[in-house]
């Protein structure tokens, strides 16, 4: 069995299938270019990330969250010559998921799969959630009003109220709600009907979709660099660069205000900005020359992309306070009004701008949704109907009309946040294990009029910069290894927590025990000293306990324990990893793709992880249910 699950599908075979008009391959019409296909990574990439997740980033990050944006560029380019490798060996559909299938075999090819749903469909979600957003402020401007009900996810309403919200909005929307039995009867109309017209014109075919989606890139692409230019103006001619070293809300001034750790906790809305590189890579059966376009258009549109962001952060961070952007969904729009830069006309132009860049998200991702699980269905790993065809458009239709049942379901049941967090980690799982195949195929020739990735040896390089990381950290970092693996403050904060948290309203007794759990505490520990004396400074019961509340809400212990967890279990990964680089030469350049992603994944949260969990783990009992048994490569030699 353990054989069998590892079965590896032989790259010739996979071309085979790709091509051969049996498989499906061959019919799907071979009319994208370079252009084309660079044109569809921007309008994968440029959308929701940029135009609502970046005010989140920046009000976390402060103008630093630029150094998250170069991280995380960074990662995607070591990651884009993994996936131009792949496609430049293996030009069929299928993305990530094809890829694995030859280098790790069938496991975790569907585990991929699995993953690429959440980047591919959950996604569009997101993407789908802020279209509406924006979608309703223009129809603000023109003064047509949708009832907030119709206009809310009933999730954000829903935690938003049990927070005690005093957002207007969802107040509207939960009380002017109508209701069946004690279910209110609020969800987002216009995130519902975009994702039917999406799912329709994916339908009708790819070329209707791409000279549709080209057209709606040009435009993103003018508006987006007029808000550079118009904003980076008026950064500069009012004097607002004093706003890149900013005062965090202890006063001191900074270009990371909330250290490297608020930096970090943008982590899902920074990497969702660059996600859509990669889909470049599903159009292989529709573009003219995969094996030398598919691996230009993915780095022309991610340096395209990337240049844009550091600009659009530079430009918000400087337009506006980085503290003004708590809960604004449209940052791009907000620094042009009248408190902010002052300029009508552009708050106007940027919301159709918005509505026209993710509506071209949406059709990609909805474009490639269907790609995937044909491929999967051509293997056995899913129902033959996913890769049934449509006689006319020549497009996998039933597994267009699934994706948009996957995509549109879930907007009645799921909210902004989570949707973001799922998309980010899966992929970025996707990424890792992108990376680490092109570790495993083995080394091909120089093939001229293809693209051929560098082979840098990382025999020493590699350990050479994991050993130089760990001592340069070690000495310089302020004892940081140490740091991550003592979790005494989070424990202490807890125990704080549970002593506030005495239901007693005894104010006195409770901060008496406050002040008394303090001073048993190491009187070393800077940081509970420091709380200790500013409890004692606090002289009525009551400040003392308003103040210590207020002091164990903002530590996030959860999130901390996490992190440190997430980070030993890097470096120690990044240990393993510099060991099989000695001993095998593996290829640089992957070695940093997995090393980056895998930084990127410390930055998540153990909701993140538990949720992605189950994730997986429902996608293996379907593959043992069904993939598992009717495979094609079931009952074959294994290890082809
Ligand atoms: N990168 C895509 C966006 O930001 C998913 O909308």
């Amino acid at each position: 069995m353990s054989n069998s699950l590892f079965r590896r599908k032989n790259i010739s075979n996979i071309l085979a299938e790709g091509s051969d008009d049996a498989h499906g391959g061959g019919g799907l019409k071979r009319v994208l270019t370079v252009k084309d296909l660079t044109f569809f990574g921007i309008a994968a990439i440029l959308g929701a990330g940029s135009f609502s997740s970046l005010g989140f980033a920046v009000f976390n990050g402060g103008p630093g969250v630029v150094i998250l944006f170069i991280i995380t560029a960074i990662a995607c380019a070591f990651t884009a010559f993994c996936y131009s490798e792949f496609a430049s060996r293996i030009p069929v559909a299928g993305s990530a998921y094809t890829y694995a299938y030859a280098s790790f075999g069938e496991l975790f090819a569907w585990v991929i799969g699995w993953a690429l749903i959440m980047e591919y469909s959950i996604g569009n979600i997101y993407v789908a959630y802020s279209w509406s957003d924006y979608f309703t402020s223009f129809l603000e401007k023109l003064h047509i009003h949708l009832p907030q009900y119709l206009s809310t996810s009933y999730m954000e309403a829903k935690h938003a109220i049990e927070r005690g919200t005093d957002n207007v909005g969802i107040l509207d929307a939960w009380n002017n709600s109508h209701k069946i039995f004690s279910l209110r009867i609020i969800f987002d109309l216009p995130a519902l009907v975009i994702n039917m017209l999406i799912t329709y014109l994916v339908y009708r075919g790819v070329k209707e979709s791409k000279n549709f989606s080209n057209a709606m890139v040009i435009l993103k692409l003018a508006v987006v660099g007029l808000i550079i230019l118009v904003g980076g103006y008026l950064v500069l001619s009012n004097g607002l660069t004093s706003n890149w070293i900013p005062k965090n809300t202890d006063g001191i001034k900074s270009f990371m205000p909330n250290g490297f750790g608020g930096v970090m906790a943008a982590v899902a809305s920074v990497f969702f900005a660059y996600i859509g590189f990669d889909a470049v890579s599903v159009m292989a059966e529709e573009s003219k020359n995969p094996q030398r376009d598919l691996p230009k258009s993915m780095i022309y549109s991610l340096v395209i992309c990337t240049v844009i962001y550091i600009l659009l952060t530079l430009v918000l961070s400087g337009a506006v306070d980085y503290k003004n952007f708590e809960g604004i969904g449209d940052p791009l729009a907000f620094i042009f009004e009248k408190q902010n830069l002052n300029v009508g006309w552009m708050q106007f132009l940027v919301s159709i701008c918005a509505v026209v860049a993710m509506t071209s998200v949406l059709l990609v991702f909805q474009m490639g949704q269907p790609r995937i699980w044909m491929s999967m269905s051509r293997d056995g790993l899913l129902p033959p109907a996913f890769q049934k065809l449509h006689h006319e458009f020549k497009t996998p239709s039933f597994a267009t009309i699934i994706t948009g049942l996957v995509v549109g379901i879930p907007i009645l049941f799921t909210d902004k946040t989570f949707v973001l967090d799922f998309t980010s980690i899966a992929t970025l799982f996707a990424f890792v294990l992108v990376c680490g195949g092109v570790l495993l195929i083995p080394r091909k020739e120089k093939v001229a009029g293809k693209f051929n990735m560098p082979f840098i040896n990382g025999k020493f390089i590699f350990p050479g910069i994991v050993i130089g990381s760990i001592i340069l950290l070690s000495t310089l970092g302020n004892n940081f290894f140490g740091n991550k693996i003592d979790f005494s403050k989070e424990k202490r904060t807890d125990a704080l927590a549970s002593i506030i948290a005495v239901k007693s309203f005894d104010t006195a007794s409770i901060a008496n025990n406050f002040e008394n759990a303090l001073l048993l505490e190491n009187k070393s520990d800077t940081v509970f000293k420091d709380l200790k004396d500013s409890v004692a400074k606090r002289t009525t019961a009551a400040d003392k306990i308003a103040f210590a509340q207020k002091y164990i809400s903002n530590e996030n212990t959860e999130q901390s324990r996490t992190m440190k967890v997430s980070m030993i279990v890097f470096w120690l990964l990044m240990l393993g990893l510099a060991v099989l680089s000695f001993l095998k030469n593996y290829s640089l350049i992957p070695l940093l793709g997995v090393a980056s992603c895998l930084y990127l994944l410390t930055g998540m949260t153990l909701a993140n992880w538990l949720w992605f969990g189950a994730w997986l783990g429902l996608g293996l009992i379907v593959y043992f249910l069904y993939g598992y048994k009717k495979s094609k490569l079931a009952g074959e030699n294994e290890g082809l």
